[in-house]
């Protein structure tokens, strides 16, 4: 019910962090993996670890908010491997800043990436999905978004977005047989919040915050992930899977 054996799943930014743990729980289900990120070495790197660990990847560096670099990686893709199946919508970047100096150039930054990124990838994706009647497109917001803090309106915007993206495109590419879910992490450390894991203070916050009492592994995002790619969530689409020990749901 849980296998990917056969299917051809591209993970953006999955050379590092999150990505890389649910390329690596996609390739141990069975699917042949495409390692995205910019940097060619890193997304080499990655890839070869997965092989090494049993697993089919190989790495396709391109820059998600290149248009021309994302229509042309989904053609490349259709064109190695025959098919496109599961797309992980995972590349995205935080930033924060003060609300008075927080700029215009940089709200836009963060939403090119963490919000048009994942519209263009997912139209891109959709086309081989829907001629092929199967698809799976799974991505990544965030518990900001559903709850804020402070400095952070471009990153809580665009990933609440996600979410609204996600249902638009499930109820339009339902009929083609393809679903449409988002992945909503709490903390997991990675060099996206590299800083906040320094801060004691933070971190002990976080682990009375939670009902399950600490950070999140990044090895426990891989199940969600699979499950929203197999055939066991044939029926489930639309939906954002929060995976934060419990943090969002207590007050
Ligand atoms: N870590 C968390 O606790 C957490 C919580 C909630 C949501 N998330 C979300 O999970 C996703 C991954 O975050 P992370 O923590 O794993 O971040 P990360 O450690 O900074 O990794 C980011 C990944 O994205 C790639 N990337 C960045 N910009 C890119 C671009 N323009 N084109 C292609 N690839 C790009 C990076 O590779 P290159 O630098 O080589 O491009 C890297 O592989 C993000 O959407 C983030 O918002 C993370």
């Amino acid at each position: 019910m849980f296998s990917l054996q056969g299917k051809v799943a591209l993970v953006t930014g999955g050379s590092r962090g999150v990505g890389l743990a649910m390329a690596k729980a996609l390739a141990k289900a069975g699917a042949e993996v495409i390692v995205n990120g910019r940097a060619a070495d890193r997304a080499e790197a990655s890839a070869a670890e997965i092989m090494a660990g049993g697993g089919k990847a190989v790495a396709l560096p391109f820059d998600v908010t290149d248009e021309a670099a994302v229509k042309a990686a989904v053609a490349d893709i259709v064109a190695r491997h025959g098919r496109l199946d599961i797309l992980v919508n995972n590349a995205g970047r935080a930033w924060s800043a003060p609300l008075d100096r927080f700029t215009t150039e940089d709200f836009t930054k963060v939403v090119d990436i963490n919000l048009t990124a994942l519209f263009v990838l997912a139209r891109e994706a959709a086309r081989p999905m829907a001629a092929q009647g199967f698809g799976r497109i799974i991505n990544i917001a965030s518990i900001i978004g559903i709850v804020a803090r402070p400095s952070t309106p471009a990153y809580a915007a665009s990933k609440q977005a996600v979410q609204g993206l996600t249902r638009a495109l499930a109820v339009e590419l339902g009929p083609k047989g393809v679903t449409v879910n988002a992945i909503a992490p709490g903390y997991f450390p990675t060099d996206l919040n590299r800083a906040l894991q320094k801060d004691g203070a933070f971190s002990s916050w976080i682990a009375t915050r939670t009902p399950v009492g600490r950070w999140g592994r990044l090895e426990e995002l891989g199940p969600a992930v699979v499950f929203l790619a197999s055939e066991g969530a044939s029926y489930v689409t639309g939906h954002t899977l929060v995976v934060d020990g419990g943090l969002t749901v207590s007050l």
